[in-house]
């Protein structure tokens, strides 16, 4: 039997922080242990306590480990449009984006870039994604594959698109949701793999398209959905003119059956009360993208008007409007989008969210995000010293807060000593 046990500084939450000083929302063994049997995590307690006869022991002191973090929302065919010079979303994607994705019609494309974006993801300490694949039924299929191959835990669609966009980059209603089923059929549930059901947002789709999203949404209940919601002016017009009958654009995916909980809305930055409150009662989660916002101009995602309304809002890197794979480097840029509308995300809540946090808004608490016995022994393991600067930092550190506060500040993948995917260690280098 494969038994292991890790052997470092352990944080894992409770519950959501409600302050800087909730200190009782979280667990922090400073001599920790995780004994790790087949995947999944047996036990978690002091070092000392565990029976560690027959165990392999890691030793990561002294760097602190915690449950792998979780993206959700970005773009696997977008890992080479990262830094594309545009003004704004539509000539983004017209110029840039639409063109690249195009090449995900070519399989074998696919399965490199499947192995080069897990492999981006686990450097960063990334262990679940919620990922769109490109409108190429072969596109989903060579990153299941890749997922299953390395047991991660992977929720991914193939995007549905059938107008406003080049040769090449459309399905159809039937055949979108023909792939779909199909992809359904033979991925979800299978491994740690869920399916996605994934019209890429209502530019792109015509009202047959919707209705078949539709289909898909309630003939699958338990797949999640994702799309995008009011991101940007010119994209929420445009929205509005193609469907004159909704009353704004969330209501548009509402009368298609497709705000749910489970569903989820990247951006989500400039919405009305009346959409808050359609998307509070469907039980909907708003993805936060800040390194996505920030780059392409988009606005600044109003996170406590969100929250009062009820709603639970998910973080996401958004690979390649984003700027970084790294959920480190977006809880950083998610401080500054947050602190100029003078609401404070404290490092106890930040770090929650890019864990057990997410891992809520997906419906999936039970499986990932802690490092709670039972669950699956996905981690990272983090060294708030990683960088000359950091280091310098971190002699000033008067204890766990300002340690997390500086991976939040300054991490990046540099910070990522190594990352586990159902209790294997993933990330090569010299570390
Ligand atoms: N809206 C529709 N497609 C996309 C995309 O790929 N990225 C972003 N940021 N917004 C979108
Ligand atoms: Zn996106």
């Amino acid at each position: 039997m494969d038994r292991k046990i890790i052997r470092a500084r352990l944080l894992s939450f409770l519950r959501e922080p409600d302050s800087p000083e909730d200190t009782g929302s979280f667990r922090y063994l400073e001599d920790g242990g995780l004994l790790i049997e087949a995947g999944r995590i047996v036990a978690m307690d002091d070092f000392a306590r565990l029976d560690a006869d027959q165990a392999q022991v890691i030793d990561h002191r002294p760097h602190l480990v915690m449950p792998g973090f979780i993206d959700t929302h970005l773009h696997f065919p977008q890992t080479q449009v990262i830094a594309s010079w545009a003004a704004e979303l539509l000539d983004w994607l017209n110029d840039y984006t639409f063109p690249e994705e195009t090449r995900y019609s070519d399989p074998a494309l696919c399965a490199t870039m499947a192995a080069r974006f897990l492999d981006r993801l686990t450097d960063h300490g990334t262990t679940t994604a919620v990922a769109y694949a490109s409108v190429h039924a072969a596109s989903a299929e060579a990153l299941f594959a890749e997922g299953f191959r390395r047991d991660m835990r992977l929720i991914t669609g193939k995007v549905l698109m059938d107008r406003n966009a080049p040769d090449g980059l459309r399905d159809t209603a039937q055949s979108g949701y023909d792939d779909s089923k199909a992809l359904i059929a033979r991925w979800h549930g299978r491994g740690r793999l869920g399916y996605a059901i994934t019209p890429r947002f209502a530019i792109t789709s015509t009202p047959a398209q919707m209705e078949a999203a539709q289909a898909l949404a309630a003939e699958h209940p338990d797949c999640h959905i994702q799309t995008h919601l009011s991101e940007n002016h010119a994209e929420i017009a445009l929205s509005c003119q193609l469907y004159p009958e909704a009353a704004d654009y969330t209501d548009i995916y509402a009368r298609y059956g497709l705000l749910r909980a489970g569903s989820l809305l990247g951006h989500a930055i400039h919405l009305s009360d009346r959409e808050i409150g359609a998307l509070a009662e469907a039980g909907a989660t708003p993805v936060f993208c800040p390194t996505s916002n920030l780059f392409l101009g988009s606005g600044l995602f109003d996170d406590a008007r969100l929250r009062a309304a009820g709603l639970r809002n998910a973080i996401a890197t958004d690979i390649g409007g984003g700027t970084s794979y790294s959920l480190l480097a977006t809880l950083a840029e998610g401080y500054k989008v947050l602190q100029l509308q003078r609401q404070r995300l404290h490092p106890y809540r930040a770090f929650h969210w890019i864990t057990r946090g997410n891992a809520c808004a997906l419906g999936l608490e039970g499986q990932i995000g802690t490092l709670d016995a039972g669950t699956e022994a996905d981690l990272v393991v983090l060294d708030a010293r990683a960088t000359p600067a950091m280091a310098q930092r971190m002699e000033r550190a008067r204890g766990l807060m300002d340690e997390l506060f500086t991976l939040q500040v300054m991490g990046d993948d540099r910070a990522v000593v190594q990352t586990y995917v159902a209790g294997r260690g993933v990330k090569a280098g010299p570390k």
